[in-house]
C-alpha cells in the first residue's frame, strides 16, 4: 500500500522511517517532507493546507491512506474535506475531524469538554471584548500568576503568564480588544496556575479504543535550566522517570477513560491521536491542554520505543479494530536533542550546510528544518535536527546523543547541553 505522510518537521521524518519498517507498505510520500525524508520516501512539494493538491497527489499515486503530522490541516478540516470527497472518501485519514480538532484549536472548546466530562483541569473563565470588565473583576479574584491563554491557535505564542495583576489586565484588553494575536484572542481564556511538574502522555485512538503510547517531557526554553524564550522544543525525554505506574493509571483512569468516552457521548468519531499535557502535582494529574496531533519532539522520542509495526496500529485506527492490534514498547530510555540555528527562537539564517550526519552510527539522526539542494544537505528552519538515542539509563542515552551531536556541525549551529538535567 502507498501512504502519504502531511508535513514537515523531525515528527514527519519519524512517522516516516517508522514506517519504513512496515513490510505493508509499499512507497511512502511525504508533503513538503525535507532533507531527511527525501531519503527514505518521495517527497512532494505541496503544502499540507493545500487540500485540492493533496487530492491530485493522493489519486496521481494511489495512496491508500493519509497520516497527517501537524495540527493546521486537521483544523483546517482535511479530514472532513476527504469525507466529502467521492474520489477520497474511502482512504482512511489517521487524524481528527474539524469537530475532534476543537481540543487544539478552541481553547474554550476543550476547556468546556474537559470540565462538561469531568476531566481534572484549572479552573477558568472565558472572556470577550464585550464582557472585558468582567474579566478584570476575574483576575482580581485569582492569585498570581495570571495565566491567559488566546482561544484559537496562535503559533504556540497565546499563552501568557503573568506576575502583576495590573500586567494581566492590560494584556487581556491587548487581546481581546487590540488582536494581540489576532483573530485568535478575541476570546480569552483565563485560568487558574496550576502547580507541578509538567510532562505529555499520548493516546492513540480508534474512537472507541485506545493504546497509551509512551509519556515524554519535553524542554520548551531556549536557555540551559529552562531559562529564555519558549521554542517548539528544544529536547525530549521518554519515558518520564516521575511518571511511575500509580500515576499512569490515575492519568488512564481519571483523564484517557474520560476523554474518549467524553467524544463519543458527544457524537466526535475522534480517530488519531490525543497528545495531552499534564501537569503532576504531587501524584495528581491536572490537564494542562490538548493537542490533536503527536508532540515535536516528544515522537523522536515515543516512537523509537515502540516496538509494534506502526502501520498496523494505524490500520486498527482506520477500521476500528485497534483494540486488536499488538502493542509492545521498550523499557529502554530515548533522549532525544535538538540542533538549531543561531539565534532561534527570534531571526536566524537558513541555508546552511549540515555536515557529518554520515558519521553518526550510534543515534538516529531525524531531520526538521533541512532541505537539499545540490546534493547538499542545508539547514531551512529554526529546528534544525533532533538527535535521539536510546540506552538502559536516562544518562547512558544523553552520552549518546552528546558524543553523536559533536560529528555534525553547520554555522551557528547551537543545542541545549543540559537536557534532562533536571531528572
Ligand atoms: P499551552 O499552550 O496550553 O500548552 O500552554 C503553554 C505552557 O504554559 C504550558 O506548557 C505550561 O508550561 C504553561 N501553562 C499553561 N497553562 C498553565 C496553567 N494553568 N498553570 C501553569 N502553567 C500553565
Ligand atoms: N513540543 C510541544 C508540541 O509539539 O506542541
Amino acid at each position: 500500500m502507498n501512504i502519504l505522510i502531511l508535513g514537515s518537521g523531525g515528527r514527519e521524518h519519524a512517522f516516516t522511517l517508522k514506517l519504513s519498517e512496515s513490510k505493508k507498505i509499499n512507497q511512502i510520500f511525504v508533503a513538503p517532507g525535507n532533507a531527511g525524508t527525501a531519503q527514505i520516501a518521495t517527497n512532494l512539494a505541496i503544502s499540507a493546507t493545500d487540500f485540492s493538491a493533496v487530492k491530485e497527489a493522493v489519486l496521481t499515486n494511489n495512496i491508500k491512506m493519509v497520516v497527517v503530522g501537524p495540527e493546521a490541516p486537521l483544523v483546517e478540516g482535511v479530514h472532513d474535506f476527504f469525507l466529502a470527497d467521492n474520489e477520497l472518501k474511502s482512504i482512511p485519514v489517521i487524524g481528527p475531524k474539524k469537530d475532534g480538532a476543537l481540543l487544539e484549536g478552541s481553547k474554550d472548546f476543550s476547556k468546556q469538554f474537559m470540565q462538561k466530562h469531568g476531566v481534572p483541569t484549572a479552573k477558568y473563565q472565558s472572556f470577550t471584548k464585550e464582557n472585558l470588565a468582567e474579566g478584570k473583576a476575574f483576575l482580581e479574584t485569582l492569585a498570581p500568576p495570571f495565566v491567559l491563554k488566546a482561544d484559537g491557535l496562535a503559533a504556540g505564542k497565546g499563552v501568557l503568564i503573568l506576575n502583576s495583576l495590573e500586567e494581566a489586565k492590560h494584556e487581556l484588553e491587548e487581546m481581546v480588544s487590540n488582536e494581540k494575536f489576532g483573530a485568535a484572542s478575541t476570546t480569552v481564556v483565563i485560568e487558574e496556575f496550576l502547580k507541578g511538574i509538567e510532562l505529555s502522555v499520548f493516546v492513540l485512538t480508534d474512537g472507541k479504543n485506545y493504546k497509551i503510547l509512551p509519556s515524554a517531557k519535553d524542554y520548551k526554553r531556549i536557555g540551559e535550566g529552562d531559562t529564555g524564550l519558549n521554542t517548539g522544543g528544544m529536547g525530549a525525554i521518554s519515558p518520564v522517570p516521575f511518571a511511575d505506574d500509580a500515576f499512569l493509571n490515575k492519568v488512564e483512569e481519571l483523564v484517557v477513560k474520560p476523554t474518549i468516552n467524553g467524544l463519543q457521548k458527544d457524537g466526535i468519531d475522534y480517530r488519531g491521536f490525543i497528545f495531552i499535557g499534564l501537569m503532576n502535582d504531587n501524584g495528581n494529574p491536572s490537564v494542562v491542554e490538548y493537542n490533536v496531533r503527536m508532540g515535536d519532539p516528544e515522537t523522536e522520542v515515543v516512537l523509537p520505543r515502540i516496538e509494534s509495526d506502526l502501520f498496523d496500529l494505524f490500520e486498527g485506527v482506520a477500521h476500528q479494530n485497534l483494540n486488536e492490534k499488538s502493542f509492545n514498547v521498550t523499557n529502554k530510555t530515548a533522549t532525544t536533542v535538538m540542533l538549531v540555528s543561531g539565534g532561534y527562537p527570534e531571526a536566524y539564517e537558513k541555508g546552511k550546510e549540515i555536515t557529518g550526519i554520515e558519521n553518526v552510527k550510534n543515534s538516529i539522526v531525524y531531520h526538521a528544518g533541512t532541505k537539499i539542494e545540490n546534493d547538499k544537505i542545508l539547514s531551512n528552519g529554526g529546528r534544525v535536527i533532533a538527535v535521539t538515542s536510546l540506552g538502559e539509563t536516562i544518562n547512558e542515552a544523553l552520552l549518546t546523543s552528546y558524543e553523536s551531536i559533536k560529528k555534525i556541525g553547520f554555522d551557528k549551529m547551537n543545542y541545549r547541553k543540559d537536557i534532562g538535567f533536571d531528572l
